[in-house]
């Protein structure tokens, strides 16, 4: 069971997030109660789904159509699919390549992706890589749209750490509902120093990538703004509450949180401990044995998990201990089963990685990041008062500075993130303290509870040019809490 202090260790919570008894806290509501609220009769009952009864898939690793000794070369369409999550429905998606989640696109450090998206689906889109460092037309802004019909070519770099990056939609107030309706994917830049540390690879490096949806009777899925308290049905790799045979030895999991607002708690149902090592930019200098990753929308966790602990025939739940939500629901994710013995050569070692030394700060400024939580009907949400306009740029940046921007939520209820595109940060403080060792790595997002500050260090070197940063809980995103910095 999670304890209260395991809770606290993670260096994440603070108090009235988790409740005396753990889960089934419907406490991280995302505010604007009423504008959340079930649409009695309209929708139609929520559909019932079994957990634990199909397997998990990995997402397919796409390969190139052309590969130079510079570039790999990849074309990607974005369609509609329908696929089987209800059992016996259909559900209707927005995909790449007709996958949920999109396949895998393996980089190499170095080495130059090219990626043609074509878009076949029936509104404009913008396809953003996050957590990379990319130069600005192929950053996917909101307003840089791919028309109904039409394709664009995005070029990525991949000269940063190895680390999981994601692909999502961020079609200006579209990138909400696109993104729920299944437009993510999983990205991985691998290096050399990475591969040398023999961690566990090859069918051992499994992507999770979980998210919540709600699912009417027919199985569709039922958008409405910031609804938080009707996404209870949850999957992982694109399949409900699924379970995974696993060998007794070592597993990588690079877990995404790819849900739209719901911040996540997870554990393991015994009680044991997974060696975090590493976080949205690559790897922690050093490993991080934790009982509990806390992971709020777009925040990733690289794990590793020692089923050689457990003899054959343990079964483990994933759990998660935060609302909103019924327990029996929210509170469970996945199950490990563990089915066989396996040889393992891999090893976690002690010293992962070299963090790149923190420049000295010429620059503080402060964002404070608000919603709208008095009940009224068509909520906004804003940084610094003011909503997103893509006629703006907030914030001007020298090219080179490096700066410490304070990240105050003014909410009572609502959590929030903070997503910076283009950049990985380090968390020099969080609510005048020194960061856990979970928020010890570089991230791009970083989570602002309420009433909380976060004071992030963040070098501006690579690409010129307007970038948004945001609250990532997309839904907030679409109600205005987005802002845009101009590196020039
Ligand atoms: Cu996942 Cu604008 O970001
Ligand atoms: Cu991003
Ligand atoms: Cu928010």
């Amino acid at each position: 069971m999670l304890s209260r202090r395991n809770a606290l260790k993670a260096g994440v919570l603070t108090t009235g997030v988790v409740g005396a008894a753990g889960l089934a806290s419907p406490v991280l509501g995302s505010g604007a109660a009423s504008a959340a609220e079930p649409v009695a009769g309209a929708i139609g009952a929520p559909a019932v789904i079994p957990q634990f009864a199909v397997p998990l898939t990995v997402p397919p690793v796409l390969s190139p159509l052309l590969s130079s000794g510079t570039t790999d070369y990849y074309l990607v369409t974005m369609k509609k699919v329908l696929k089987e999550v209800v059992p016996g429905k259909q559900t209707e998606f927005y995909t790449y390549n007709g996958l949920v989640p999109g396949p895998t696109i393996k980089a190499r450090r170095g080495k130059r992706v090219v990626i043609r998206q074509t878009n076949q689906l029936d509104m404009p889109v913008s396809v953003h890589l996050h957590g990379a460092e990319v130069p600005v037309d192929s950053d996917g802004a909101p307003m840089n749209t791919i028309a109904p019909g039409a394709s664009k070519v995005y070029t990525y770099p991949n000269n940063q750490r190895a680390s999981t990056l994601w692909f999502h939609d961020h079609a200006h107030h579209h990138e909400s509902e696109n993104v729920y309706r299944g437009l993510s994917s999983v990205y991985v830049i691998n290096d050399d120093a990475e591969q040398a540390l023999g961690l566990p690879g090859g069918a051992y490096d499994v992507p999770l990538v979980i998210r919540d949806g709600r699912y009417d009777e027919n199985g569709q899925l039922v958008y409405v703004m910031d609804d938080f308290l009707n996404r209870t049905t949850i999957t992982v790799n694109g399949s409900p509450w699924p379970y995974y045979q696993v060998a007794a030895r070592k597993y990588r999991f690079r877990i995404l949180n790819s849900t739209n607002v719901r911040f996540l708690l997870l554990s393991l149902s015994n009680g044991g401990t997974v060696t975090q090592i590493g976080t949205d930019g690559g790897l922690l200098e050093r490993p991080n044995e934790t009982p509990v990753l806390a992971l709020s929308p777009g925040e990733r966790a690289d794990v590793v998990i020692d089923f050689s602990r457990y003899p054959v025939g343990t079964q483990l739940v994933l759990q998660n201990a935060l609302g909103p939500g019924p327990a029996d629901q929210v509170g469970k994710i996945m199950r490990f089963d563990v089915v066989r013995t396996a040889a393992d050569n891999s090893t976690v070692p002690a010293r992962l990685s070299t963090l790149p030394a923190p420049q000295t700060a010429t620059v503080n400024r402060s964002f404070e990041l608000r919603m709208d939580e008095d009940g009224r009907l068509d909520p906004q949400a804003y940084i610094n008062g003011q909503t997103y306009d893509p006629a703006r740029v907030d914030v001007r940046i020298p090219w080179g500075s490096t700066e410490v921007w304070s990240v105050t939520n003014s909410n009572t209820r609502a959590p929030h993130n903070f997503h910076l595109h283009l950049v990985q940060f380090r968390v020099l403080e969080r609510n005048g303290q020194a960061p856990g060792p979970a928020e010890a790595g570089l991230k791009d997002t970083v989570q602002v509870l309420a009433g909380e500050t976060v004071k992030l260090l963040v070098t501006f070197n690579s690409y010129r040019g307007v970038y948004p940063y945001h609250c990532h809980m997309f839904d907030h995103g679409a109600m205005g809490m987005m802002g845009q910095m101009e590196i020039y």
